[in-house]
């Protein structure tokens, strides 16, 4: 068994049950390059500032190195009676380096090492995380250049409402992952704070240049307080908090996905590589991919509830109970870059049924509002043209048929203003046309919003 760390005070072994109920190496191992890199920074400013030898850093710098290469080509024993990856790493390094690396923990505590290992961690992943969100922002920017003039019916309470732009619709999803990666980018500089130094909880006795480390690992700042420099897991509540975001619109995205792949919709088909079929029934093509994203929405939502709730109520500063926030926090970071992975290889692979979307247009009412403002266009107040507009709607409702189906002589019984060329305001073309206020979904509207996107990508 390896000998433990921190066993000077003990005169019986630990429990086999406690060690295997405390350890978190099956999770925290995936922190080992982070762990090794904040130890050699550390190791380095030791010997910068005369607390070892440059000799001994370079020791530990070196046995640190050989520790992550046997890490790396899986020729390293893990083991519970060691509890995390700080530990085996130390462990390891006193093995292969013996005295300068019982040295390395001088002016140091796993409480402000972990704190260190996450923040690296989740600086690393947010990184990527922008960049897959541009990458998919660039998807639906290229995919609404597509389907530039496509028409479909928007809805409000999922019941037809108003003719819009297919692309319109895929750049509301732009406006909403631009939303995240700009939360993201914000949430960067909460991260981004340098925690050693404050040891234990007090800080520490030795004469450490944070200054000197800070640079050494490129954080921008360094932690103010040392008590907070432990205790603080906002950054990783926000990032979960941010992710779980991310994953509502991916979800919201995936519904409609599942809606317009269905018989009852046939708006778009997702092709074979990104459906799967039944084991039953031959005939299935299943949207599983957005189902799924949709279902892991809930793993998300629901690591951000563990997580803020694992923070709830702790008195100050590092308590144990703060181990538990590295599953929530690595899942949400699998998870998302997965979900954001798959929808930009399926977004592309989506043929969209024009056809069936316009004469989806054709049904359901769509022109009412317009057919009011025709009649404010003519002098009639708004609440009175939305009135004349309803009966209009319910007499053709009487007779089964649309607004742009009845004849001159039928709208007239409603109003004498309305005149032939009701049916040319009508027409969907003209209906999207005319919404050219700055968001609207007229063609040149969206088109000019589409360039925006470009140009934002390009700079
Ligand atoms: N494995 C621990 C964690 O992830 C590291 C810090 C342990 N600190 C301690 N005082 N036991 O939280």
């Amino acid at each position: 068994m390896a000998e433990k760390l921190w066993d000077g005070r003990f005169s019986a072994g630990t429990d086999k049950l406690v060690e295997k109920f405390t350890s978190s190496i099956d999770v925290d191992k995936k922190l080992y390059a982070h762990d090794i890199k904040g130890s050699i920074a550390h190791a380095k400013m030791l010997a910068h500032e005369s607390i070892i030898t440059y000799d001994e850093a370079d020791i530990i710098v070196k046995g640190l190195e050989n520790v992550k290469k046997d890490i790396e080509d899986k020729n390293f024993v893990f083991s519970d009676s060691l509890e995390d990856i700080h530990m085996h790493i130390e462990s390891a390094l006193a093995e292969k380096s013996g005295d300068a690396a019982r040295k390395l923990h001088t002016g140091r505590s796993r409480n402000d090492q972990v704190a260190l290992d996450i923040r690296l961690y989740i600086i690393a992943e947010t990184k990527k995380i922008i960049q897959s969100l541009e990458t998919l922002q660039k998807i639906l920017v290229n995919t609404a250049k597509k389907y530039i003039d496509v028409v479909m019916p928007g809805y409000t309470h999922l019941q037809r409402a108003q003719p819009v732009l297919f692309s319109h619709h895929l750049m509301a999803y732009y406006e909403m992952f631009k939303r995240d990666a700009d939360r993201f980018k914000d949430s960067l500089k909460r991260s981004d704070v340098m925690p050693l130094g404050a040891a234990a909880l007090a800080g520490t006795t030795y004469p450490l240049n944070r200054e000197y480390t800070r640079k050494l690992l490129g954080f921008s700042k360094i932690s103010d307080n040392s008590m907070d420099s432990v205790a603080d897991r906002d950054f990783a509540m926000e990032f979960i908090s941010h992710a779980s975001i991310c994953m509502i619109h991916l979800s919201r995205l995936s519904e409609e996905f599942v809606l317009w792949s269905s018989s009852e919709f046939a708006f778009i088909t997702i092709s074979d590589a990104f459906t799967t079929g039944s084991s039953i029934m031959p005939q299935k093509k299943n949207p599983d991919v957005s189902e799924l994203v949709r279902g892991k929405t809930a793993r998300v939502v629901g690591n951000l509830m563990a997580i803020i709730t694992l923070m709830k109520s702790l008195p100050m500063t590092y308590n144990r109970d703060m181990q538990e926030d590295k599953e929530p926090l690595f899942d949400t970071v699998d998870t998302l870059k997965a979900c954001l992975e798959i929808y930009a290889a399926m977004i592309p692979n989506i043929e969209v049924n024009r056809s069936v979307m316009y004469s989806a247009c054709e049904h359901g009412f769509l022109n009412a509002t317009d057919l009011a403002d025709y009649l404010v266009g003519k002098g009639m107040p708004f609440r009175q043209a939305h009135s004349v507009s309803g009966k209009a709607v319910a007499y053709a409702l009487g007779k089964g048929k649309e607004l742009h189906e009845l004849s001159v002589d039928d709208f007239r019984q409603f109003s004498d203003l309305i005149d032939a060329d009701v049916f040319d305001y009508l027409s969907i073309e003209k209906m999207i046309s005319r919404r050219i206020t700055h968001g609207g979904t007229g063609y040149e509207t969206v088109k000019k919003a589409v360039e925006k996107a470009e140009k934002d990508f390009k700079q």
